[in-house]
């Protein structure tokens, strides 16, 4: 059976993805990094797609997302832009390409926005605040992330649940709501939330105007965002808090697995794959 092809869709721009919350209209968001899954997920009706850094490691073979470079992003963003989405284009700010100051930051986006974004994330809260707002002076839309922030990996001491504790320090659940506050009020229009308690996700999701995304942050959040290699089943990572919508992990051992078969017994090529 063949999928009936995508009904074209409007291009979906941040002042529709700020009037979602308004309407309570759910965001679907989803990362890809070239321009053949863009284009599968944007014919899927995706509303963002996230150039993530997790490029490092659902596509690098990396154990964190520390080591990925801007270029590297840069390049990325390019592939997944080149599929001219409808789906809003996030470009993710790696590691070590805006935590030195705001202008590096903003120097940063520019790189994601010339590949070809329509908007940079970037992780942090409190703290990121003057290198947000330097990036939305000049109308570069940006979406924060809280939460469990995977480059904040060694301070974490892996990548684990934040916000379970009170406090206003790191990781803190008052720190947490503080975070959302700081990033609301330093001009993102979006704010990723990540690896948090539900009943945070909730309070934080009440208590911005701006839309919350989560992931492994619970229901209440204004939209959701998964890595499409967790979403496709394409590793054998199972994660408590992603579902699996398709096995192509299967799927593609099996098809690799008969064509190796063909080649070796001669199937394939037949005369009716042949020129002549
Ligand atoms: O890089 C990424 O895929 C992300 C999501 C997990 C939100 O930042």
């Amino acid at each position: 059976m063949t999928t009936p092809p995508a009904p074209a869709r409007r291009k979906i721009t941040v002042p529709a993805i700020t009037a979602m919350k308004a309407s309570g209209t759910k965001i679907a968001m989803i990362t890809a990094y070239d321009a053949t899954f863009a284009a599968i997920v944007d014919a899927g009706g995706v509303d963002m797609i996230l150039v993530g850094d997790s490029v490092a490691t659902v596509v690098q073979g990396e154990h964190t997302t520390i080591p990925v470079s801007l270029d590297e992003m840069a390049y990325h963003v390019r592939l997944v832009a080149r599929a001219r989405t409808a789906a809003l284009v996030v470009g993710d700010l790696p590691f070590g390409s805006y935590q030195v100051s705001p202008q590096q930051a903003l120097e940063s986006a520019v790189r994601l926005m010339k590949a070809g974004a329509g908007c940079v994330k970037l992780e942090g809260g409190v703290v990121m605040a003057d290198s947000i707002a330097a990036i939305t002076r000049v109308d570069i839309p940006v979406v924060g992330h809280i939460g469990l922030t995977p480059q904040s990996y060694h301070r974490m001491g892996g990548h684990r649940v934040q916000g379970r504790e009170a406090g206003h320090e790191a990781g803190g659940r008052d720190r947490l709501l503080d975070d959302a506050v700081a990033i609301e009020q330093a001009g993102a229009f979006a704010v990723v939330i990540e690896g948090v308690p539900r009943s945070l996700a909730a309070e934080i999701t009440d208590k911005v105007s701006i839309p919350t995304i989560g992931i492994g942050a619970g229901p209440d959040c204004d939209g959701q965002v998964l890595v499409l290699h967790d979403v496709l089943g394409l590793t054998d990572l199972r994660l408590t808090f992603a579902k699996q919508f398709a096995d192509l992990r299967a799927t593609s051992i099996d098809a690799t697995r008969a064509y190796v078969g063909d080649v070796k017994s001669g199937v394939w090529p037949d005369d009716e794959h042949s020129f002549h």
